[in-house]
């Protein structure tokens, strides 16, 4: 109990935060009924009933079904405004958030409406919460190289206010070596890079992501604890990895909450954080996950100290930012 409050105030920073994945059934519902969205389910516990996976593509195809509610540029400021919502009274002080445009102009939906409505959340929320956040924009790696392309063109107007460029979908059999012009690319127009790797794939795709991609963080990056060159090569660059426990026991990354690589990861030296992925669909937001490894771990507040301090030097935040949140 002592240690479920102590988690609660600690101020953390959330890098690994799906948008769409912060989508609550009652939410959906909301906005299906308003855009006039047929969906395949008949009631919030319908929905729920739903969210049972054995592998991430269980996941993705319940998840990307659920994202077609979202149509105005009101509802993804109205998604986003529920997010921090959350995230505020799990003192979040700042959030690095990952969007799938293709996602939505795949299914007809303008970037500017994705963009647009999503920043209008960001500004609300940092006008009422004092949360500052950041978007990564994320390419769908089972689509092609012209498909990232043609996103990055449609993102240059907003570059002011996009971190970096990011990697998800399907993991198997889209090694980051398919993107790797589309993120020399973003690199160039000054943008910082991320890719999700080592979460069902195997080691050599986190060595792709370094190498070809020239990542800043990784995410997620399980994996990689099965070979140990990489994982000293990943703590000496002082890389940082963006861990989700309530998404790897949802997809079955592991077995068992009591079997999570954190404490390993902390023990050999990598530069672990703790996130949520996608909240709605794996049940819970960043403090649930922190209270999920606090209860099946042997993790203490110095571990949990070291793991919200991670999040921040782990930020895009410019040095001064992050000191003062120290
Ligand atoms: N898209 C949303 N969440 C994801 C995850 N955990 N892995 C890959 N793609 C995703
Ligand atoms: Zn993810």
């Amino acid at each position: 109990a002592d240690l479920d409050a102590f988690i609660t105030g600690l101020p953390k920073a959330e890098l690994h935060l799906h948008i769409e994945g912060s989508l609550e059934p009652e939410q959906m519902f909301a906005f299906a009924k308003r855009n006039g969205v047929v969906i395949p389910f008949d009631s919030v516990e319908d929905i729920r009933a739903a969210y049972s996976f054995s592998r991430l593509q269980d996941f993705l195809d319940i998840y990307y079904q659920g994202a077609a509610v979202l149509q105005t540029e009101q509802d993804f400021r109205d998604l986003a405004y529920a997010y921090f919502t959350r995230a505020h009274a799990d003192a979040v002080r700042h959030a690095e958030i990952f969007f799938d445009p293709q996602t939505h102009t795949d299914r007809g939906i303008a970037f500017e409406t994705v963009a647009r409505g999503l920043f209008a959340g960001m500004d609300d929320a940092q006008r009422d919460f004092g949360i500052t956040s950041r978007l990564i924009l994320c390419f769908l790696r089972h689509l092609d190289e012209e498909a990232a392309f043609a996103t990055l063109a449609q993102a240059k107007p907003w570059l002011d206010r996009i971190a970096g460029v990011g990697l998800d979908s399907g993991e198997i059999g889209n090694p980051p070596s398919k993107f790797a012009r589309v993120f020399a690319a973003a690199a160039d127009q000054g943008l910082r890079r991320v890719a999700h790797a080592g979460e069902e794939g195997p080691p050599a795709y986190v060595t792709e992501a370094l190498d070809l991609l020239g990542i800043d963080r990784l995410d997620h990056g399980n994996r990689a604890l099965e070979d140990p060159a990489l994982v000293d090569r990943l703590a000496r660059a002082g890389m940082t990895l963006t861990v989700c426990p309530l998404s790897n026991l949802k997809l079955c990354v592991v077995n068992d909450m009591a079997a999570h690589p954190i404490p390993r990861m902390l023990a050999l030296g990598l530069k672990a954080t703790i996130n949520s992925d996608d909240p709605a669909y794996f049940g819970g937001y960043v403090n649930d996950n922190y209270r999920a490894l606090a209860a099946s771990t042997s993790l203490g507040r110095a571990d949990f100290a070291t793991l919200a301090r991670n999040s921040f030097t782990g930020s895009f935040l410019p040095p001064e930012e992050i000191a003062r949140h120290l």
